[in-house]
């Protein structure tokens, strides 16, 4: 390697270092316009070519106006997570190494630390030890590769061929949903031609309701995939798995569980009891760029039935290596060449240990807690949802009051999160996914809240 290439890559570690030093201070949301965006790094592409240094340096001076502090402690929007040190140390790693990780010949660690990572997933949050796993870009792809699993093994069971033969002429896949699943189940299935799910009845909170479950599947019959969820985007409320269990068992259903943050709480002792009965569901995803706090993009999909998994995904030619003693990743995702996923994985597991992690979860959630606690001591403030997990969701006397104070907030940047509209009224939704997360960063949150509810320019009327 040259003496440049080294220089380069300490001088980007010094600007990597310096962008997290500044999250403890720069405003959380950037305030460039999209047009100040295009202007600084926009511009016809050079004929000739720029010095990598200079590349880095323009790069990190233009874009910088634009970077959103999602790393940071004081980022409450949708569910992000940030990258814990090892991690993100790792992620760094992987692109120095760029290994082509679709088959073990491609890279035969980052095989290996896919197989590792699997064991101690499976562990921690209480899957059956021999689940297969695949790591994938996010719970999108998850659901896509999972759903891809349960619509070959239940056509199957149905006489069905659906990788030979198509779904034209095919018995009809149902699939039941709760009212509340995340809108990448509806995608996944509209990718796989499975069309528009059946839509269960859920409660306030955003439970699928069991029994109208069993109605539903009463009511009708043949191949039948069921999706549940841990962990409700906006109020982190949990499905009734060992109801839905049961009643997914008497109709011979698959059952698939949506657990994009939430099915981390069975790393939790004390708050495993919210996920109890999802272990005995066909097939889960997680994301590993949320809760676990590894960069983007990564996610875990895994399959209690590791033949309708591979089946759903493997793929072979003459010109591949591929070898049945190891595992070769495109069996079980459905990309071809990909990233070495699971060196970031595997670098944040090990890093925090069975009770690192449940450290971060269970202070989250306290913070959580915290933060229901004292929002609520403001002036016209309701608590929307029952705070089980990390989520708090919460409004103001009316709508218009709501997404006035939450915007003073967010331009006041010391804090962000985002609105969410529930149950036809508008509200403010908080997740606490961060490592870095801990009381301080609630109690300013709460301090913007408060200053923000009580200038004149937002104060209710009187
Ligand atoms: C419950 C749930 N499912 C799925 C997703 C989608 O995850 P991803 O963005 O990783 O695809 C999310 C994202 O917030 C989620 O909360």
């Amino acid at each position: 390697m040259s003496d440049d290439v080294r220089a380069l890559l300490r001088r980007t570690a010094e600007l990597a270092a310096d962008f997290l030093e500044s999250l403890d201070d720069r405003p959380v949301f950037p305030r460039a316009s999209a047009e100040e965006l295009r202007e600084a790094l926009g511009g016809p592409l050079p004929d000739e070519p720029t010095a990598p240094e200079e590349v880095v340096e323009g790069l990190v001076a233009a874009a910088d106006q634009g970077i959103v502090a999602m790393p940071s402690g004081r980022y409450f929007g949708f569910v992000i997570g940030g990258s814990l040190p090892a991690a993100l140390a790792a992620d760094w790693l992987t692109s120095a190494w760029d290994q082509n990780a679709g088959l073990y010949v491609g890279g035969p660690s980052a095989s290996v630390v896919e197989e590792v990572a699997r064991e101690w997933v499976c562990d921690l949050l209480g899957l059956p030890g021999d689940a297969s796993l695949g790591l994938v870009t996010g719970s999108q792809m998850g659901s896509v590769t999972a759903l891809a699993a349960a619509r070959f093994r239940v056509l199957e069971r149905a006489g069905w061929d659906v990788g030979r033969d198509g779904l034209s002429g095919a018995p009809r896949v149902r699939v039941l949903v709760g009212a509340q699943r995340h809108v990448t189940i509806d995608r996944a299935l509209r990718l796989l031609g499975l069309g528009a799910p059946a839509v269960v009845h859920a409660d306030e909170q955003g439970r699928l309701d069991a029994e109208a479950l069993q109605k539903a599947l009463t009511e009708g019959d043949g191949p039948t995939i069921v999706c549940a969820q841990a962990g409700e985007v906006n109020t982190g409320a949990f499905d009734p798995f060992d109801e839905i269990a049961d009643a997914v068992a008497d109709h011979g259903a698959w059952l698939h569980v949506d657990g994009a943050f939430g099915l981390w709480a069975a790393a939790s002792p004390s708050l495993r009891h919210l996920v109890r009965g999802a272990g005995r569901a066909d097939s889960w995803i997680t994301d590993t760029h949320k809760w676990l706090n590894v960069p983007y993009d990564s996610a875990l999909v895994l399959c209690a039935d590791p033949e309708a998994h591979r089946a759903a995904m493997t793929i072979s030619a003459s010109y591949l290596i591929q070898d049945d003693t190891v595992r070769d990743q495109v069996d079980w995702v459905p990309e071809f060449s990909r990233r070495a996923r699971g060196f970031a994985v595997y670098a944040a597991l090990r890093s925090l240990g069975r009770s690192g992690l449940a450290e971060l979860v269970e202070r989250t959630c306290a913070c959580a807690r915290r933060f229901a606690d004292g929002i609520v001591e403001l002036d016209g403030v309701e608590l929307v949802n029952e705070v089980v997990l990390n989520q708090v969701l919460f409004r103001f006397e009316n709508d218009a009051r709501t997404d006035e104070v939450l915007r003073a907030v967010q331009e006041a940047g010391d804090v962000w999160m985002s609105g969410t509209t529930w149950n036809g009224r508008r509200a403010i939704r908080v997740s606490v996914s961060n490592w870095q997360t801990n009381d301080d960063e609630i109690d300013l949150a709460l301090e913007s809240f408060r200053t923000a509810s009580q200038s004149p320019a937002h104060a209710p009327a009187r």
